[in-house]
């Protein structure tokens, strides 16, 4: 009862488990840089309202100091009673300064503000690295994209052959993708970069501080505007998780076309050594780990937002304990995010294509809406030309012809009459493709402006 910070009004010992159960400095140390500069600026704050002296400020200042050294470098020695990371910073400012200066420090403020600070602090700083490590990703697709723009492939729905596409065309896809991701998580950047010291433990502070000099020194945008909201809003670790629950799942759907392209049935990619792994078993396999771990880590980015949603949703106003639950899911889900970032900018910056395979992939059956789109050119409705290409593909199939551009002339003018010898040029994928020159489409033309829009977009 001795060691803990709030001992005072205890006689009994807490239980060992107790102790165990209650303990995040665990998980939480890895804050104890948002910790001590928190407690910086406070007590600057403190200073600035006349409740310690200039020469007690810098003596805090000097302590906190040599605890970051001590955490920095691996030396700071974990006490019992050292609950997390704010306990335990505490405590070992009192033993380098004194307990007389130390005990200041907290005027006025509460674990439940600090705790929110520390939070936040740590979650923008990472989401702001994280962010640079998203845009070198995205940037990496693009610089992709535009040197392999000449090569074609099929495009799929319902993983069935539909229609010729650039292969820089599914890139940019997905870059449109994880731009979006970009722009939300700058968004998120700004609600998650308010203040919440000064609000104390809930009512807020007794001595006037001034909220908006501490946010400004934490580098915060703004100050939470009520006080029991400030100690108790972990939306930003909702959002947060939620964000990277929804970009896992951009990312798993980029890997698994990937990893089906990367099958010998496709053929259309082979992933670079650095990003594969080997059989135990089967000497000749070459297996797709990293872009199979980047499918799976998403099923466990959503449990941590879906447990952690679990565990707030009937918690009454302000703090109360399961808040601490907050922090295993969202370190768990921003270790794993960033991770994945990396990997998948890995992969795609060094898996080689194989231009003949995917272009080999193309089958004339893949031109039967250009087929259509031909007669629609001749003033034929296109409910009607959709039928009459099909028609030709029926024949075809009957005549087990290899595909439709090989009906005769005559054999077409026989489906219809308003075929002309120009027909023959419809048969050629780089023309389909060509053609799509519209906002968003596959030509050459339309995949440039949407690398350079995008782009633009990352800053
Ligand atoms: N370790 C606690 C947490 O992570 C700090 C806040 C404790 N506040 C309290 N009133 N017990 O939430």
């Amino acid at each position: 009862v001795e060691s803990k910070l709030w001992g005072g009004r205890f006689t009994g010992a807490t239980d060992p488990l107790m102790d165990l159960y209650n303990a995040s400095l665990p998980y939480d140390q890895r804050m104890y840089q948002a910790d001590l500069n928190g407690t910086k600026v406070y007590t600057e704050g403190l200073n600035k309202i006349g409740l310690i002296t200039q020469e007690e400020l810098s003596s805090i200042h000097q302590g906190l100091d040599v605890i970051h050294k001590e955490w920095e470098s691996g030396k700071f020695i974990e006490k019992p009673g050292d609950e997390d990371i704010h306990t335990a910073n505490e405590r070992r400012l009192g033993e380098i300064i004194g307990k007389h200066i130390a005990g200041k420090v907290h005027t006025g403020r509460s674990r439940n503000d600090q705790v929110a600070c520390d939070m936040r602090i740590y979650v923008r700083d990472n989401l702001s690295k994280l962010l640079e490590f998203l845009g070198g990703f995205i940037s990496t697709i693009l610089k992709r994209a535009e040197r392999e723009i000449d090569v074609l492939m099929p495009g799929y729905t319902h993983l069935q052959r539909a229609q010729p596409i650039r292969w820089s065309h599914w890139l940019s896809s997905y870059a449109t993708y994880f731009t979006e991701d970009y722009k939300r998580l700058k968004q998120i950047l700004e609600r998650v970069n308010q203040s919440p010291l000064g609000a104390g433990a809930l009512a807020g502070h007794p001595y006037g501080i001034d909220r908006e000099f501490l946010a400004k020194g934490l580098g915060f945008n703004s100050v939470i505007g009520n006080s029991l909201t400030a100690v108790s809003d972990r939306d930003f670790v909702v959002e947060t998780l939620f964000w990277s629950t929804l970009f896992m799942n951009h990312i798993s759907r980029f890997a698994e076309d990937l990893i089906i392209y990367s099958t010998a049935e496709f053929g259309f990619i082979q992933l670079a050594d650095a990003y594969s792994t080997g059989s135990s078993l089967m000497p000749q396999k070459k297996n797709p780990d990293s872009l199979e771990l980047l499918r799976g880590k998403s099923g466990r980015v959503f449990g941590s937002l879906s447990g952690f949603l679990m565990s707030i949703k009937s918690i009454p106003s302000t703090y109360n304990k399961d808040m601490q639950e907050d922090k295993e899911p969202l370190f768990d889900a921003l270790t794993t995010v960033e991770h994945s970032v990396l990997i998948a900018t890995g992969v795609i910056s060094t898996l080689s294509i194989n231009k003949e395979k995917m272009q080999g992939a193309l089958t004339m059956d893949m031109l039967a809406t250009d087929l259509a789109d031909y007669l629609v050119r001749k003033g034929v409705p296109f409910r009607e030309t959709h039928h009459i290409s099909g028609e030709c593909v029926r024949t075809s199939e009957e005549l087990k012809l290899s595909g439709i551009d090989q009906l005769s002339f005559e054999q077409l003018q026989k489906i219809d009459s308003r075929f002309d010898e120009d027909v023959k040029d419809v048969f050629n994928f780089e023309v389909s493709v060509e053609r799509r020159t519209a906002i968003g489409g596959t030509a050459k033309s339309a995949i440039r402006n949407q690398l350079e829009n995008l782009s633009s977009q990352l800053n």
